[in-house]
């Protein structure tokens, strides 16, 4: 059993998530920044624990993280709006490594994109440009961290239901399941050989256990 943080924990992979680790036998603590999420959050079996990881300091997110085994990072800002957009993805991302660092907790899962990278070749005037520069950054600082980093990176991500079957690296389809996302995020956890990878998948045939372990 680990005690496992996801920042992000009302998100739609999150809650796909929490019911997968607490089932695994996990304590899973969930960090929201809307108390109204709490209700929802609880009744995956993890802990709701309300936190605006935008407005803390990397102090204040280590004292959070203390006595976890591992951070997993969920949390977005959505897109949408550029300021908020570095704000959460890049800067509050690059705190909370730092914090998982500071608090002595090593293991750390980065939920990213498909082509996430400092070559990304977005440019400046398309809406999506505030989010691939702020994951390449908080991608690129998380690997030359000290950390047990594993940087997953699906594609477009889907709602439909989990077939436990992915893709590694090769685009044959060009989207991803949340469900299988969360099944990805479970599995890595307990897959060292996960350890300071970047696993870019979509949904495929092989299963995930297997994917992960080649
Ligand atoms: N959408 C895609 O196709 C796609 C593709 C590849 C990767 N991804 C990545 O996949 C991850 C999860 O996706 P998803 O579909 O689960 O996203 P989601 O449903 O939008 O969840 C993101 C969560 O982050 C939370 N959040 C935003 N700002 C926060 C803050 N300041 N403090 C604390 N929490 C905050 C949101 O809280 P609220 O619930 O309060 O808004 C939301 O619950 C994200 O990291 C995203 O970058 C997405």
């Amino acid at each position: 059993m680990a005690r496992i943080l996801i920042i992000g924990g009302h998100g739609k992979v999150a809650l796909l998530l929490e019911p997968l680790l607490v089932a695994a036998g996990h304590e899973v603590i969930a960090l929201i920044r809307n108390p109204a999420h709490a209700g929802e959050v609880a009744a995956t079996g993890a802990t709701p624990r309300v936190a605006d990881v935008e407005n803390l300091e990397t102090a204040e997110l280590a004292e959070l993280f203390t006595g976890a085994d591992a951070i997993v990072w969920s949390a977005g800002a959505g897109g949408g709006n550029p300021a908020r957009t570095y704000a959460v993805d890049r800067d509050a991302a690059i705190r909370s490594i730092d914090a998982a660092t500071a608090a002595g907790v090593r293991r750390y899962v980065m939920v990213s994109y498909f082509d996430a990278g400092l070559n990304h070749g977005i440019p400046a005037d398309n809406p999506f440009f505030a989010y691939a520069e702020a994951k390449a950054a908080a991608d690129a600082y998380l690997r030359v961290s000290e950390l047990d980093w594993t940087i997953l990176a699906p594609s477009a991500l889907t709602l439909e239901a989990p077939t436990g079957r992915i893709e590694v690296a090769a685009p044959a389809s060009t989207a991803v399941s949340r469900a299988n996302v969360a099944a990805v995020i479970a599995a890595s956890l307990d897959e060292p050989a996960t350890i300071r990878r970047t696993v870019a998948f979509n949904d495929g045939d092989v299963p995930i256990a297997d994917a992960l372990r080649a």
